[in-house]
């Protein structure tokens, strides 16, 4: 199984990326458009791994109280562009407390450092530079086990299992 780990998105703010893969679409880039099912905020890839249930074990120690996130701009790796993500430290601090908790379970995960970003197309045909992602946001509640499978038609994402934010004013054991 491949897994990685992932913040799911709200309904506002896939609107506002599909709004922005539109745009890239009427100014002529071509390429693999993320389908809007699958867009997603990436905290760790784990990769192939047998089981899930020694991460969700793992993941289950995490702790946090839920936060926001916004959309801030356009950027690129190469021929992939993304919508980045407003500096947050609580984003910051949960992708650094899930990736603890996988090395602390002894669970292999791409030590890349974290960079969010959520994949909007890849194999792009030309430059997309100029164009603008809405600044959507979301309260984020949960963090989710995510399983990639290869279908026919792209890439199809599984959710395996979450973790919730702990409630406000709660007090971690
Ligand atoms: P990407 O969109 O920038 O490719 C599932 O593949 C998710 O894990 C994607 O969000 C992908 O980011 C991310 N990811 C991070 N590191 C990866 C790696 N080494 N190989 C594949 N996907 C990776």
């Amino acid at each position: 199984m491949r897994l990685f780990v992932a913040i799911l998105l709200s309904e506002e703010m896939k609107a506002a990326l599909t709004d922005t893969q539109n745009a890239m679409f009427d100014r002529g880039v071509r390429g693999s458009f993320s389908p809007e099912e699958n867009l997603h905020l990436t905290l760790a890839f784990i990769g192939d791994y047998p089981d899930a249930q020694p991460v969700l074990d793992a993941l289950s120690t995490v702790r946090f109280t839920p936060f926001e996130i916004a959309l801030d701009g356009v950027g690129r790796f190469g021929e992939l562009w993304w919508a980045g993500l407003r500096d947050s430290a609580p984003l910051t601090a949960v992708a650094r407390r899930v990736r603890r908790a996988l090395a602390e379970g002894g669970i292999p995960f791409d030590r890349k450092r974290f960079s969010p970003h959520i994949t909007l197309i890849r194999r792009a045909s030309r430059d997309a530079a100029g164009i603008r992602v809405a600044p959507a946001g979301m309260r984020v509640r949960a963090i989710s086990l995510m399983r990639s499978d290869r279908g026919k038609n792209g890439m199809r994402y599984t959710e395996l299992g979450q973790v919730e934010a702990e409630q406000e004013g709660e007090t971690a054991p």
